[in-house]
């Protein structure tokens, strides 16, 4: 399947087969090596993945998740994570892209510092970086697992410290979406695809808004 397709046939599950389809524990591993492909910022791939598949697990997802059917019916769920900390692992990255050749020496602890201060300039800033990395991957792993023909719903109404508190999640890991991915019920219509706005609507060239 070519992007486009992958694009054009990801539509995200209202109602999804239970035991429809089994996904191991290596297959969704897999899906998320292929996410983790995704770009980052810096390369510091501030992403990470809860992989929630046993049902007693996923109903105590369902009830952080406002009791939203999809999760307790899914094959599995990803909680998609960033890290607010991701410049924790600039010197690990700096080093390798001088051993590359793409940061010269002399310019390693300039550089460091460049990616320090983007994130440790403010709160927001922390979990702007940490969403926008888990954004990053989500997408990819929506387009992947399209391709690989598993359904998926990207979800964001779940409740934040009822997630962390139930997955043992540290401060520094913010949950930005949940993925549920299996089979569409073959008993329940999926609701039909919502119109998308004209481009011209959605579109600022050059200038922006004014
Ligand atoms: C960022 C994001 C968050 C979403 N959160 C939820 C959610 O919490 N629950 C849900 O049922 N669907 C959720 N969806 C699915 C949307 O409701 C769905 O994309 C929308 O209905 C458009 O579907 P369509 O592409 O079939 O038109 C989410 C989708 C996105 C992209």
């Amino acid at each position: 399947m070519d992007v486009e397709e992958a694009l054009r046939r990801n539509r995200p599950t209202a109602w999804f087969e239970p035991d429809g389809i089994t996904l191991s524990r290596e297959m969704i591993e897999e899906l998320i090596a292929g996410a983790c492909q995704a770009p980052s910022d810096f390369d510091l791939q501030p992403w990470r993945f809860v992989v929630v598949r046993d049902q007693e697990r996923k109903e105590i997802l369902h009830q952080c998740a406002y009791r939203q059917v999809i999760v307790r019916e899914a094959a599995a769920v990803l909680i998609v994570c960033g890290d607010t900390r991701g410049h924790d692992r600039v010197a690990e990255i700096v080093a390798e892209k001088v051993e590359q050749g793409l940061v010269p020496a002399a310019d390693a602890p300039r550089v460091e510092e460049g990616v320090r201060s983007a994130y440790e300039v403010s709160d927001r800033n922390r979990l702007l970086l940490a969403a926008r990395g888990a954004a990053a991957a989500a997408t990819a792993l929506v387009l992947l697992a399209t391709g690989w023909g598993i359904a998926t719903t990207p979800m964001v109404t779940f409740s934040e410290d009822a997630v962390r508190r139930a997955f043992h999640l540290p401060d520094r890991f913010l949950p930005v979406f949940l993925v549920a991915l299996g089979m569409p019920s073959t008993s329940r219509p999926q609701p039909v695809r919502a119109a998308r706005c004209p481009v011209a609507r959605v579109v600022w060239h050059e200038d922006g808004p004014g």
